[in-house]
């Protein structure tokens, strides 16, 4: 059997995809089980996090298994990835000693690893997570990069809760936000794709033509209607894109014809601080319902009244984190024969 990685949801079928959203509804039912016993997964965080640590390693603990957190270049090693390195830098160790060392220990391995933000033609490829994946032995599963496919499921779970399983026709806002910082585009990558994957009218909107998503994700987005049913368009216009929508999924990022050199960026960004998500916009909606990946700063992506709304389903997102990881960690393991 192949061994299988868990970066993109892309490399998937959608049946695959409907296997993991039941087994996670199976394990939102019944939280505790025997599914991980005697099994580990080495979580390793090359960024912050809150709800991607809390889950994973409590996940991990709810099916008997052991997770160990490690932070390289904190409290483990430094790791190089450039190929053919002659390593006379901070780095320590290499990541094809560090991936194969992991999988003589644990059964899995997460890795967390963000664009270092300088040249987005480097990080585009996602070098860190695809090393890890060239070297380990054991399942790779991507805990944000630069899509953050977790997010994606669970996302997909609590829509699936709301609407049921079949979700076209859905019209969907993915709205960008205005933030102090320029973001990582990883959950706006993710949110196109699975909403696009699972047949939803999609209206991605943002201030201006510079903050559509890189072409790879908006490529692979058309390339998921044309199968799914659903349909994809780009509008800077608020009001025509919020009026009808059944769902408006928020998040900030940075304009990509910037990435390095942000200068120019942040008065493009504080131009468009009114992008915020409010009552007065969710009013346009049909009875729309409104999440977000969080961590949200208040009142800056989104009103108090937004969050705080009974049409706010981001605490049950957040929640499906744990049910939908487990389904991921089980299904890993199955599906490379381990
Ligand atoms: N949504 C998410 O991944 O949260 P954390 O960054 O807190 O892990």
């Amino acid at each position: 059997m192949t061994l299988r990685h868990f970066i993109t949801t892309q490399d998937f079928s959608r049946a695959e995809l409907d296997e993991m959203l039941v087994e996670a509804a199976r394990f939102k039912r019944a939280k505790l089980g025997e599914d991980l016993r005697g099994r580990a997964i080495a979580l390793l965080f090359f960024n912050s996090s809150m709800r991607t640590r809390t889950s994973f390693e409590l996940g991990a603990w709810q099916l008997g298994g052991k997770a160990i957190v490690l932070a390289p270049g904190k409290d483990a090693w430094g790791i190089e990835f450039e190929p053919a390195k002659i390593m006379d830098g901070e780095p320590e160790e290499h990541v094809a000693e560090v991936a194969r060392v992991l999988s003589r220990y644990v059964d899995l391995i997460g890795v967390r690893a963000f664009p270092k933000f300088v040249d987005w033609s480097v990080d585009r490829e996602d070098r860190v997570i695809k090393a890890f994946a060239k070297h380990a032995t054991v399942p790779v599963i991507n805990m944000e990069t630069i899509t953050h496919p977790c997010q994606e499921l669970a996302h997909a779970l609590a829509l699936r809760e709301r609407f049921g399983d079949d979700l076209r026709g859905r019209k969907y806002v993915l709205t960008w936000t205005y933030h102090p910082k320029p973001l990582n585009t990883a959950v706006a990558n993710s949110a196109l794709l699975i909403a696009t994957r699972l047949g939803m009218d999609v209206t991605l909107l943002c201030p201006t033509p510079e903050y559509v998503l890189d072409p790879q994700y908006m490529e692979a987005a058309k390339a998921n209607v044309a199968e799914s049913g659903g349909s994809l368009r780009v509008s800077h216009d608020i009001e025509s894109s919020y009026r009808g929508a059944h769902v408006v999924y928020a998040k900030s990022w940075g304009a990509l014809p910037y990435f390095g050199n942000w200068g120019p960026e942040l008065p493009i960004r504080e131009r468009h601080k009114h992008f915020i998500v409010d009552e007065a916009k969710m009013a346009l909606t049909d009875n729309g319902l409104f999440s977000h990946c969080l961590p949200l700063r208040r009142n800056v992506k989104a009103t108090d009244g937004v969050m705080d709304a009974p049409y706010c389903f981001a605490i049950d997102e957040a929640e499906n984190r744990l049910h939908v990881q487990k389904a991921i960690m089980t299904r890993m393991l199955a599906w490379s024969g381990r």
